[in-house]
């Protein structure tokens, strides 16, 4: 069962496309050739993509049916969308562009998966992530501590999230080991303005909190929530408005070409 909510995910909707377009303007045009969106959630993004690198064919790629039923709508023109996971990433013709913002902080051991990204590019395909880093921050932290803790360890099987995003330089040299001739990596600072500091837990509700609520009956995952709820207040600073702090990873590399 899959928690993605379209409605949820939107709440933040300006803020969460930032890194979108900042992850777009990396990329250069690719005139004729093809593009995957890896996680495309519900597809109004992939449609700027798709037109804006130029592409012949686009696939908005995902493995939430509730957010590929929106995506269905921004179909048309060499853009599709497909029903499939990251995990098993393996195209039988190589793309001009592999592209996906904010979905891969859900596949685990990254050195694999961008192996596997690398050998579905073209000779001088080009490769763009976008991945959160904001796991050190209390809003993350304080999520995974409660899934530790009873009743929702016992419930979880002792299941707490993994993470499997790499610090900004482990990607370098990734990219490097993979042989990308060029590349941008860099981390940003996305300083949210949020009303107050309640707005943090609309906005992980719709992202990491989903891993959870997909393992817990709605019950528990409404009791988790609360409890959730109570335990960051006790931790951000009371302001209004509250600036949630987003560390964002930008990955941007291209083969082939010095
Ligand atoms: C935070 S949303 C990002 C959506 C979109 N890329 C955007 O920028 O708005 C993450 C998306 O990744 C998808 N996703 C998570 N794990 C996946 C997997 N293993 N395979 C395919 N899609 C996955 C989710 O269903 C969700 O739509």
């Amino acid at each position: 069962m899959s928690a993605w909510d379209p409605d949820q995910y939107h709440r933040f909707r300006n803020e969460r496309s930032q890194p979108f377009f900042d992850l777009l303007d990396l990329c250069s045009p690719i005139p004729g050739g093809r593009a995957i969106d890896l996680g495309c959630g519900t597809g109004e993004l992939t449609r700027v993509l798709h037109e804006r690198v130029q592409a012949r064919a686009t696939i908005g790629l995902d493995n939430s049916e509730t957010m590929l039923a929106r995506a269905a709508e921004h179909a048309g023109g060499g853009l599709t969308f497909k029903y499939g996971t990251i995990l098993r990433f393996a195209p039988s013709s190589p793309f001009e562009l592999v592209f996906s913002n904010a979905a891969l902080q859900w596949a685990p051991d990254h050195p694999k998966l961008f192996e596997r990204l690398a050998a579905g590019l073209a000779a001088d395909g080009q490769l763009a992530v976008q991945v959160p880093a904001n796991d050190d921050h209390p809003s993350h932290m304080i999520a995974h501590e409660l899934a530790a803790e009873e009743p929702y360890r016992t419930e979880l099987g002792g299941y707490v999230r993994h993470w499997p995003v790499l610090r900004p330089e482990a990607y370098a040299q990734l990219l490097h080991d993979l042989g990308f001739a060029r590349q941008h990596v860099r981390l940003q600072v996305y300083a949210h303005l949020l009303p107050s500091r309640d707005g943090v837990v609309e906005w992980v509700r719709g992202t990491l909190l989903t891993d959870y609520q997909q393992r817990m009956p709605p019950e528990l995952f409404e009791r988790y929530l609360a409890d959730y709820r109570t335990r960051l207040a006790a931790a951000l600073p009371d302001t209004t408005p509250f600036l949630y702090p987003f560390k964002r990873i930008l990955i941007w590399a291209q083969k082939g070409k010095d």
